[in-house]
């Protein structure tokens, strides 16, 4: 009773992934994720069947009592299944494994491929594209477009983090002092999850982004929306939040294009309001926003962003509104 339980418990936590999900390496949606789940499922079938040849063979030898065997035929058995089958097997898989490592490790892509740069920062991630007329900063969020070869160019200023879609493709460091790199070929649109794969301190399981791939033209459409300066607020509460944002010196750490606003120490905020989520770790709901400016250490401990309870709920509720508005 109690090995049927611990083998349906094997049986869902090997099935649970496998269901269609933003987080899971198994419901691929890029070429190298595809490679890579093709190799798992390759090596759970492999190893499920020595896994249950293995328990029959110790079944039997608990069964059969000493003596069964005379000793010619158990160094046969011995030589046949503990050296000639695992040698047999482990070169298969390496063979199997090997023509994939040279796509997964990635060097500088030639020019005029299409670069999208992203830095890990406490905790968040600053992404940079290669837009036909310059520099498009973002942050917590990649755009990639389908179909296309994307180089991802990585770096990290503070800390090692790593870089995680595994919905598209595998994960890779993010080194101070020096750039890795990562092919992105999505295959499918959609949304997904990324996260930091990479202990980073504190709050490195709160260093997530989202990847949305849209259709080719969407993304050039999106890019030069994106390349755009910020639309001026367009309600009473709007414009009171900008002012508040002017006041307690915002613009210090984050850049509003087409504002005064040209810190460069936290996110790029121009289009914020049109991002998925607040801080790599929200979702969009004006509550949460506000918490995040009165007091960011109860969403993201250790965090960079300093708080603003001292605004007072009225102004705060402005600044929310403003950045909602920034689209
Ligand atoms: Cu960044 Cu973990």
């Amino acid at each position: 009773m109690r090995s049927t339980s611990a083998l349906a418990v094997v049986i869902l936590t090997l099935a649970t992934p496998a269901v269609a999900a933003p987080l899971s390496a198994l419901d691929p949606a890029g070429r190298d994720a595809t490679v890579i789940a093709a190799l798992f499922w390759w090596m759970a079938v492999v190893s499920a069947v020595v896994w249950v040849a293995a328990l029959a063979l110790l079944f039997y030898c608990v069964r059969a009592g000493t003596g069964t065997w005379r000793r010619p035929r158990a160094d046969r058995l011995i030589f046949w299944a503990g050296l000639v089958v695992p040698t047999v097997l482990l070169t298969a898989w390496l063979v199997r494994a090997l023509p994939h490592v040279g796509g997964v490790v990635d060097t500088p892509p030639a020019a005029g491929a299409f670069r999208v740069h992203v830095t890990g920062e406490q905790w968040w991630w600053r992404v940079r594209y290669e837009g036909p007329d310059g520099v498009v900063e973002s942050a917590n969020e990649v755009r990639l477009p389908l179909g296309r070869t994307t180089h991802v160019v990585l770096d990290s200023d503070n800390v090692i983090h790593a870089f995680w879609v595994p919905s598209l493709a595998g994960k890779i460091d993010m080194i101070p002092g020096r750039t890795t790199y990562l092919t992105l070929e999505p295959t499918r649109a959609g949304t997904f999850r990324g996260v930091c794969a990479e202990y980073c301190g504190t709050s490195h399981a709160r260093m997530t982004f989202d990847v949305v791939v849209l259709a080719p033209d969407d993304f050039e459409r999106w890019l030069i929306a994106e390349a755009g300066p910020a639309r001026a607020p367009e309600t009473a509460l709007g414009r009171a939040g900008a002012a508040a944002f002017a006041d307690s010196g915002c613009g210090g750490c984050h850049t509003v294009r087409g504002t005064p606003a040209a810190g460069v120490i936290g996110p790029d905020l121009t289009h914020v309001g049109a991002r998925r989520g607040d801080a790599s770790v929200l979702p969009h709901a004006n509550d949460d926003l506000e918490v995040w400016l009165r007091q960011p250490d109860l969403v993201k401990p250790g965090a960079l962003m300093p708080p603003f309870a001292a605004l007072g709920a009225p102004r705060l509720q402005a600044l929310v509104s403003y950045l909602r508005e920034l689209r």
